[in-house]
């Protein structure tokens, strides 16, 4: 094979990949797919966790960990190292108190308070530092077929990013099962940076520079939800995100896009619109997508900034899902990571 950037490690990686089902397929695979593709070149650290792809190159599980006691430096190393490498890690089997759910979160940096402090319409079931994903209300019921938060939280079925309505934005957020739906209720990803690489060039040069607006009233209205007070709309405004953003930490381009978009700086309302129609329709396409069927005390960490996701369909009137995320901030507005100007 051509000499490559991961060539040299190949063989090294699958050497501490332990055998298990379908180790041989992903021996084909790498071995086949020749340089281009990352490797997990994490692995060979040796550090005391274990990483097993599930996807290629987007998704992978995290074991030998317990995300509930202290963790060493070297071990936040490995997960930070496989974070950059995957965008989505599965911590099966976890059991966590809320502060310790915060307490992993903090190994990123600061911690986000969920929007639903600020709309003050219901008293919060959980902190404010934690978001409540769940369908369960204050009064630990199943939510109303026609209450407030039931409305919102179905914003949650179209594809996103977290935080993107938000001057600066969320960077990971780690999701945490405490009950799950027997069937339905998966959670969808998709892999933004490698949408971005199956752009044509044109697509890419297209987009870079481009600034969206974000707000969570547009991604609320594309439900036909606008009911939404002076107050709401006061303090959450809409806010400028680049469309197209470098991870700083492994080099890569990626996509950065939300339902929450209504204009794009500089284009007219129906440019803007199918522009973002068919990166939309792009990046979700099947190949870019992982779909995490939830375990009982799965968490699931992925990074905002090159992922969108979306919650599936269940059936929410009759199965307890009880998922809560912690957010973790980004360092800086993107316009002003990637260098770009706009009017305040
Ligand atoms: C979230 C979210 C979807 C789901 O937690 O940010 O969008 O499947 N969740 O619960
Ligand atoms: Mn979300």
């Amino acid at each position: 094979m051509a000499g490559g950037r991961w060539n040299a490690s190949y063989d090294s990686v699958l050497n501490v990949l332990p055998t298990y089902r379908g180790a041989e397929w992903r021996r084909l695979t790498l071995t086949r797919a020749g340089p281009i593709l990352p490797c997990p070149l994490h692995l060979e650290l040796g550090m005391g966790i274990s990483v097993y792809p599930v996807t290629l190159a987007f998704a992978a599980e995290v074991g030998d960990i317990d995300l509930s006691q202290p963790l060493d430096a070297a071990n936040v190393e490995a997960v930070k190292q496989a974070f950059w490498t995957y965008s989505v890690l599965v911590f099966p089997d976890q059991h966590l108190t809320v502060s310790q759910h915060l307490a992993f979160v903090r190994y990123f940096g600061p911690h986000e308070t969920t929007i639903a402090a600020y709309r003050g319409d219901e008293a919060l079931r959980l902190p404010a530092e934690i978001a409540d994903v769940s369908n369960i209300a204050p009064d630990e019921k199943i939510w109303g077929r026609e209450s407030r938060v039931r409305m919102y939280q179905l914003g949650n079925r179209l594809w996103h990013t977290d935080s993107s309505f938000k001057r600066l934005p969320a960077l990971a957020s780690m999701l945490y099962a405490r009950s799950i739906a027997p069937i339905g209720g998966h959670t969808e990803f998709a892999d933004c940076r490698a949408a971005y690489d199956a752009l044509s060039q044109a697509m890419q040069r297209r987009i870079t520079g481009l600034v969206a607006e974000h707000s969570i009233f547009n991604s609320r209205a594309r439900m036909g939800f606008t009911d939404f007070s002076d107050h709401e709309r006061r303090v959450l405004p809409p806010v400028p995100q680049v469309l197209a953003r470098t991870i700083p930490q492994n080099g890569r381009r990626s996509i950065y896009l939300a339902s929450h978009i209504g204009r794009i700086f500089g284009l007219s309302d129906a440019e803007a619109k199918s522009l973002v129609d068919e990166l939309l329709a792009h990046t979700t396409q099947r190949q870019f997508v992982y779909t995490h069927r939830w375990r009982l005390h799965d968490l699931v960490m992925w990074d905002n900034r090159c992922t969108m996701h979306r919650g599936t369909d269940f059936d929410d009137l009759r199965w307890r899902r009880d998922v809560q995320r912690a957010t973790v901030s980004d360092i800086a507005p993107t316009c002003e990571q990637e260098g770009i100007q706009v009017a305040a």
